[in-house]
C-alpha cells in the first residue's frame, strides 16, 4: 500500500529528506500548482509519499549544484542568502513600494556590518561612518545603514525613486497617519455607495465562482494540464470566450464604464474609467492633508495601490502588454480571472500594511542621518544639496568626508527606471529626466551604449571621489556580462581589489533563470 502523508507529515518528511526547511505552505503550493496530486477532500488533504519523492528527485539536484554547473565553481554560495524567507528579504519598509532592480537588504548588511567570515576578512564600515549610494533606487542602502547606525546619502536621478527612499527612512507621527488614512477610507466607502461598481463586482465574482468551480476545479485542473491531459491553450481560450458573454451582460446591466475618453498618458491608458475615478478621488483627499510627512507616505500608499490596479492580466503585472478590460483565462491561477474595478480593497490593505511596516522599522532604526537627494550622480554637488536639507550633516561631510560607497549601478540596457513608475509620474506630476538615466533599456546594449556606459559610470565614481576620504572602500554590485568594470575602475583611478560572485536566487515573477552578479570591491589606485 503506498504511504499517504498529511500536509504536516509531508512537510516533516521533506524537511528530513532534503535537509532544509520545507514548510506546510511549500507542500500546499506543490498541491495547489499541480506539482503533486492531491488525495482526499479539503480539510483532510493528503499526498502520496512516492509522488513527493518522484517530484523532489526530478527537481532537486540541489539548486547549488545546478547553479554551479551553469555559472562556475567560483560562485560564493554564502552570498545567495538562500536561508532567508521572502518575508525577511522584504522585511519592514523594504516592501513599502514595488521597485524593479532592488538588491536584498541582507546583501547590504553583509558588507556594511561588523562581522567577518571566510570571504569577508575585514570590517569596512562602522557606527558613525557615512556611506554613499550614488544609485540609491528604492533606498535599500539607506535603510540598512540606519539599522546599523551608519549615516548614508543616496542619490537618484528619478524623483519618484528618491521619494520612495525618503519615505522609507522618514520619521512619522504614526497615529496621525492611521487617523488620516481611516478618514480617507471612510470617504472612499461613501463615494462607492453612490456608484454601482461594487454591486457589479459582487455579482461578477459570484458568476466566476460557479463557472470556475465547474470548468477549472482546483487543483485537479492544473494537475491535468501538467500531465498533458488537457490542452491548456485551447481549453483556456474556449472557456474564456464562453464566459465573456456573461461578463458583457453584467457590464451592460450595471452600465460600467471601461474606457476613458483619452489614452494619451499612462493613467489614461492603463486604468479602467471606474478605477481612474477612484484614484482621482483619493488623490484629491491626499492633497488636502496638511502634515507633509503624512501626505508623502499616503501618496506612496496610493501609488502602490494604483500599481496593483492597472488593467492588466495577473501574469503580465511586471511587463505590461495590452490593457485588459475583460475577464480572461489566467495562466498563473489556472482559471478565469477579472481585472480590477475598484481600488478600495488594495487601498485598505496597503494602508494597514504600510503602518505595520513603519512600526516594525521604527523599532530598529537608529539615530543616524539618511537622505536621498534627487540629482545626476555624474555632477551633483552633494555638499551644497545637503546643506539645503540637513545643514549639520553637510558640515560633518565637509569636515570628515565619507567612508565609502555601497551601490548597484543600473546595468547597460536593462531597465527604464522612470518608465517603471510611469503611473506615479503622471499622477504626482514629478519631472521626468529619462534622458539623464544611465544605461536605460531604450538605448540598448550595443557597442556605443556600452562605451558610453563605461565612461559615465567612471564619471559618477570621479564625482563621488571628491566627497570620499582617502582610504575609501567602494562596493559595486553588477552583473557585468560585458566585462566593463575593469575599464571603469581604471578610468576612475581605482583598482579592483576583490570580487565576490554571488548567485541571485530571489528573482521575481517569470524570470527565474540562473543568474550571478559580482560585488566589485574597489580602492583608490595609488
Ligand atoms: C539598480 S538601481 C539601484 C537599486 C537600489 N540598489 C535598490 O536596492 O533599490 C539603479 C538606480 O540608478 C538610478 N540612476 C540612473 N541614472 C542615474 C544618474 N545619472 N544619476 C543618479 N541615479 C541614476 C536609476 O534611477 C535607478 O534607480
Amino acid at each position: 500500500m503506498p504511504e499517504l502523508l498529511t500536509i504536516r507529515e509531508a512537510s516533516k518528511w521533506a524537511t528530513n529528506y532534503l535537509n532544509k526547511q520545507i514548510t506546510t505552505s511549500n507542500i500546499s503550493y506543490l498541491i495547489q500548482y499541480g506539482r503533486v496530486p492531491k488525495i482526499g477532500d479539503n480539510g483532510s488533504t493528503q499526498v502520496y509519499k512516492d509522488d513527493l519523492l518522484k517530484y523532489y528527485k526530478q527537481n532537486n539536484k540541489t539548486k547549488k549544484e545546478l547553479w554551479k554547473d551553469k555559472l562556475g565553481d567560483d560562485l560564493n554560495w554564502t552570498l545567495s542568502f538562500s536561508q532567508y524567507k521572502e518575508s525577511e528579504t522584504t522585511k519592514h519598509v523594504h516592501r513599502l513600494h514595488p521597485y524593479k532592480g532592488k538588491f536584498i537588504p541582507q546583501l547590504v548588511e553583509y558588507f556594511l556590518d561588523s562581522h567577518t567570515d571566510k570571504f569577508k576578512k575585514e570590517i569596512f564600515f562602522k557606527k558613525g561612518d557615512t556611506v554613499l549610494d550614488p544609485f540609491c533606487g528604492s533606498g535599500t542602502t539607506l535603510v540598512q545603514a540606519s539599522e546599523l547606525g551608519i549615516n548614508a546619502i543616496g542619490i537618484d536621478i528619478s524623483a519618484f525613486n528618491a521619494q520612495i527612499s525618503n519615505s522609507k527612512i522618514g520619521k512619522y507621527n504614526l497615529r496621525l497617519i492611521e487617523e488620516t488614512a481611516k478618514e480617507i477610507s471612510l470617504k472612499l466607502k461613501d463615494y462607492l455607495k453612490s456608484r454601482n461598481n461594487t454591486d457589479f463586482e459582487t455579482e461578477l465574482l459570484e458568476e466566476l465562482k460557479v463557472f470556475n468551480a465547474k470548468y477549472f476545479p482546483s487543483p485537479e485542473f492544473k494537475y491535468k494540464v501538467r500531465q498533458k491531459e488537457i490542452n491548456e491553450k485551447v481549453y483556456g481560450k474556449e472557456k474564456e470566450q464562453e464566459f465573456l458573454s456573461v461578463y458583457k451582460k453584467l457590464i451592460d446591466k450595471y452600465r460600467i464604464e471601461l474606457k476613458q475618453e483619452k489614452s494619451n498618458t499612462f493613467l489614461d491608458k492603463w486604468f479602467t474609467k471606474v478605477v481612474r475615478n477612484e484614484i482621482d478621488f483619493v488623490f484629491a483627499e491626499i492633497k488636502k492633508i496638511k502634515d507633509i510627512p503624512t501626505k508623502r507616505i499616503l501618496s506612496i500608499v496610493l501609488s502602490r495601490t494604483i500599481r496593483s490596479c492597472r488593467a492588466t492580466t495577473h501574469s503580465d503585472l511586471a511587463t505590461l502588454f495590452e490593457p485588459q478590460t475583460t475577464t480572461y483565462y489566467c495562466k498563473k491561477h489556472g482559471k478565469i480571472c477579472k481585472p480590477l474595478f475598484s481600488i478600495n480593497s488594495w487601498w485598505n490593505r496597503y494602508t494597514k500594511d504600510t503602518l505595520k511596516r513603519l512600526r516594525q522599522f521604527d523599532k530598529l532604526r537608529t539615530n543616524s542621518n539618511q537622505i536621498c537627494l534627487t540629482g545626476d550622480s555624474r555632477n551633483i554637488d552633494i555638499v551644497s544639496e545637503l546643506e539645503k536639507r540637513l545643514p549639520d550633516f553637510a558640515n560633518k561631510i565637509k569636515e570628515k568626508k565619507m567612508d565609502g560607497i555601497f551601490s548597484s549601478p543600473p546595468y547597460v540596457g536593462l531597465i527604464d527606471y522612470h518608465e517603471q513608475h510611469a503611473y506615479s509620474y503622471d499622477l504626482f506630476g514629478f519631472e521626468r529626466k529619462d534622458e539623464l538615466e544611465i544605461g536605460p533599456l531604450y538605448k540598448g546594449q550595443g557597442r556605443e551604449a556600452r562605451e558610453s556606459y563605461t565612461k559615465v559610470i567612471a564619471d559618477v565614481l570621479l564625482n563621488s571621489k571628491k566627497y570620499l576620504k582617502e582610504n575609501y572602500d567602494v562596493f559595486l554590485v553588477a552583473n557585468d556580462k560585458y566585462g566593463l568594470y575593469p575599464k571603469i575602475a581604471e578610468r576612475a583611478g581605482m583598482k579592483i581589489v576583490n570580487q565576490y560572485k554571488r548567485p541571485v536566487l530571489n528573482r521575481v515573477e517569470k524570470d527565474r533563470n540562473a543568474y550571478a552578479e559580482i560585488i566589485f570591491h574597489l580602492k583608490d589606485d595609488k
